[in-house]
């Protein structure tokens, strides 16, 4: 059985999809109830939602064989996976954002509110910026406008959040999309089925291109 975690939501909703024209379908999924997990026996697969962020964490240890996670949290967590593919998907940036009109000069330590403490901390590191980092759980773009902090470094994708809180990107540090991701060992046990599912999500996303 090939162990499948989806990030649950709209985006887990569309990866699934691509699973199901690669020929790995598994029809109860698409019952609306609150199960969470589900199998095909003939097909030799069983899906998981979980929270998106989790996805890297059941890979790593192996609770399942591949997921589908965020380059994000990839990049915040550097867990232990092969990186199969970029699946184009939930596309946005990770971006250093602040009140219109900010300007660093350079002269205090910033203060920067974020959920990405260690993207953060990478990124000032190599600028040589020295920064105090206020790490926040959600609703980033507060910090700025009550003054807890200078800028945010957070994910923007239509920059309707920025916009509508009077904020403005300053820079962007990655580009970010949903890649599929496979555990060490699992890809070895499981290399033919996982290599299959690659091969056709591969084709899948350059006809979309
Ligand atoms: C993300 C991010 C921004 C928003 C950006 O939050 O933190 O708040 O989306 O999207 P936009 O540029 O299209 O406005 P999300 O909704 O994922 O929830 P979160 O606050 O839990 O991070």
């Amino acid at each position: 059985m090939l162990n499948i975690a989806l990030p649950k939501g709209r985006l887990g909703e569309k990866v699934y999809s691509m699973f199901e024209a690669a020929g790995f379908e598994c029809p109860s999924i698409r019952e609306t109830n609150r199960k969470l997990i589900f199998e095909n026996t003939e097909k030799q697969v069983r899906y998981f939602w979980v929270k998106p962020s989790d996805v890297a964490i059941y890979v790593e240890r192996g609770a399942a064989d591949i997921g589908v996670a965020g380059k994000d949290i990839l990049l915040e967590y550097e867990p232990d996976i092969y990186e199969l593919l970029d699946l184009e998907l939930g596309k946005c940036r990770m971006a250093v954002a602040a009140p219109a009109g900010f300007r660093d000069d350079g002269k205090r330590t910033l203060r920067v509110a974020t959920k990405f403490t260690g993207i953060a901390a990478d990124h000032y590191a190599r600028l040589g910026r020295q920064i105090d980092i206020i790490k926040l759980n959600g609703s980033i773009e507060i910090a700025p406008i009550l003054g807890l902090s200078d800028v945010i470094v957070d994910i923007v994708e239509t920059g309707t959040t920025l916009k509508e809180n009077n904020l403005e990107v300053v820079e962007t540090i990655v580009p970010i999309s949903a890649r599929l991701i496979a555990n060490k060992a699992g890809f070895q046990f499981k290399r033919t089925q996982i290599e299959r599912i690659q091969q056709s999500l591969k084709e899948q996303v350059k006809q979309h291109d």
